[in-house]
């Protein structure tokens, strides 16, 4: 099954909301490979947003991104990237529909409280930016054959 990143942000942890947003994805029926609590250090800020260094906006993604530390999360399931982008919702959290987790939980496009991986290749590198091999867990969930058709497993595995 496929995998993405996300990442629970500072704002998102120092505001209590890091229980909510994991009962979403578990309810969701995605499986956690992974899960650790960390602090972006410089180095790590600079390559994960390397993308956007130049933008005028940085200094306060960087600053907000090392206000405490943050939680990563490796989620599996079928088309998990598309499937989480879906749930998380519009970047600018004030456009993010009700019912997306910056929908509802944010009014902010720099504290939108989540980082999702945007791609199947951008997330093999994010996951192995935040993850070493050992951290990521390849069990069997009990409750599949519950969550996904026969077809889909088949599809999908
Ligand atoms: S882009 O290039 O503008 O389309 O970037 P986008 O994909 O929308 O956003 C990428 C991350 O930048 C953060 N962001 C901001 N931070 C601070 N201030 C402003 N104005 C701002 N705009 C965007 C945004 O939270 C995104 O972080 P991630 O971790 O990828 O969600």
């Amino acid at each position: 099954m496929e995998k993405t990143l996300i990442l629970i942000k500072p704002n998102a942890i120092q505001r209590g909301l890091t229980g909510d947003i994991i009962t979403r994805f578990e309810r969701k029926g995605l499986r956690f490979a992974g899960i650790k609590m960390l602090f972006m250090d410089d180095e790590l800020v600079a390559e994960h947003y390397s993308h956007l260094k130049d933008r005028p906006f940085f200094p306060y993604l960087k600053a907000s991104m090392q206000a405490s530390p943050l939680i990563a999360c490796c989620l599996e399931g079928a088309e998990a990237v598309e499937t989480v982008r879906l749930m998380v919702g519009a970047t600018n959290s004030r456009k993010a529909l009700p019912g997306t987790i910056r929908g509802d939980f944010s009014m902010s496009g720099e504290q939108n409280v989540v980082h999702a991986s945007d791609s199947v290749e951008n997330a093999l590198v994010e996951i192995n930016r935040f993850f070493k091999p050992e951290e990521l867990f390849d069990y069997q969930s009990a409750v599949t054959c519950f969550e996904y058709g026969g077809e889909e497993t088949l599809k999908f595995k």
